[in-house]
């Protein structure tokens, strides 16, 4: 018997007798038992008492993938979420399965990662059980030119999911750093595999930090990133936010490949903090000018003295509140 109908079974947190779930599940009741067996081992904390039988007494603050319920049915991402308590990176684990032929939509999360990945080869701080890392496979029907408009759609969606789960204001900086208050509260990287003018899959990893204080972060990070539960002052239900991430990404994703960059550019735009401010890009060569916003393909448009140039790709910095990262 799989362990997660008995917990759809149990998650109302009411008493139920093992006779009554054996009869609802169609098994015995020596299968009831080893599979609240197996769900305790997993760390549900399950009830059981003489005459009364189980109950759910509570969730456990981990990924679960039976916790991670959305509440509608995914449009695109159907795969299935696979939890691992630590690994390396879940970006590297998701391409792995990608490659081995993981369907579109497979999500991994995990309580920890010993070699989170960042952007331009840095490090992502992933203490235990307290923030989220989740990466997920698309196989999308796009030329790998357009690529990066799929991380700026993912920003749109976690920057909504942020100011929807703290009710406080959260901004993007380009291509796709999550602020609060003009802190780091999420990071995305994206990996690619693709041919010539097909893309296999690409890989999208975000990390948010949920529930980190600032004594979980190294001292060097303590004033550049923040966390959710730092600003908004209580913590988050992590795979209740990760449900409703997921929600938002297969909506944001869906309307990406239907309709277009058009109305996610929008809603991007509304979130840049950088629009209007002077910034300094480091890429190819360095330039300095007003950022006036982002085109229809994604890319930064900043006026210089030499007119308004296009950045695809580069490390965007300015002065004021936001402090890098
Ligand atoms: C950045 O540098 O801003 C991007 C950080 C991306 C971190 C996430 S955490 C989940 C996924 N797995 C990784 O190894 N990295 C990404």
């Amino acid at each position: 018997m799989g362990a997660d109908r008995l917990l759809r079974l149990l998650g109302d947190g009411a008493w139920r007798s093992g006779e009554e779930i054996a009869g609802e599940l169609g098994v015995t009741r020596a299968a009831v038992w080893k599979a609240v067996e197996r769900l305790r081992r997993q760390g549900y904390a399950i009830d059981a008492a003489a005459g009364r039988g189980y109950r759910l007494a509570g969730t456990t603050d981990r990924l679960l993938p039976g916790e991670i319920r959305p509440a509608v049915e995914p449009r695109r991402l159907r795969g299935p979420v696979v939890h691992r308590d630590v690994v390396d990176s879940t970006n590297r684990l998701a391409i792995d399965l990608a490659r081995d032929g993981a369907e579109e939509g497979t999500a991994v999360v995990a309580e920890e990662q010993t070699a989170g990945r960042g952007r331009l080869g840095r490090t992502w701080e992933s203490p235990p059980r307290l923030n989220l890392y989740l990466s997920v496979v698309l196989r999308p029907p796009m030329p790998p030119v357009d690529v990066p408009l799929l991380a700026l759609v993912a920003a749109v969606a976690v920057a909504e999911a942020i100011a929807a789960e703290t009710g406080l204001r959260a901004e993007i900086k380009w291509p796709n750093d999550v602020l609060l208050g003009g802190r780091k509260a999420a990071g995305i990287l994206t990996e690619l595999e693709a041919e010539a003018d097909r893309v296999r899959f690409v890989v999208l990893g975000i990390g948010v930090n949920l529930n980190a204080g600032r004594d979980d972060l190294p001292p060097e990070l303590r004033d550049k990133a923040t966390s959710l539960a730092r600003e908004c002052g209580r913590p988050v239900d992590r795979a209740g936010f990760t449900a409703r991430l997921l929600e938002r990404l297969d909506a944001d994703y869906d309307e990406l490949l239907a309709a277009g960059f058009t109305g996610l550019r929008r809603r991007y735009e509304e979130r840049h903090a950088l629009t209007g401010r002077w910034v300094a890009v480091e890429g190819a060569r360095r330039i300095e000018g007003e950022v006036r916003g982002i085109d229809a393909d994604g890319a930064l448009l900043v006026e210089t003295t030499a007119g308004v140039e296009r950045v695809l790709s580069g490390e965007v910095t300015l002065a004021g509140a936001y402090r890098g990262g």
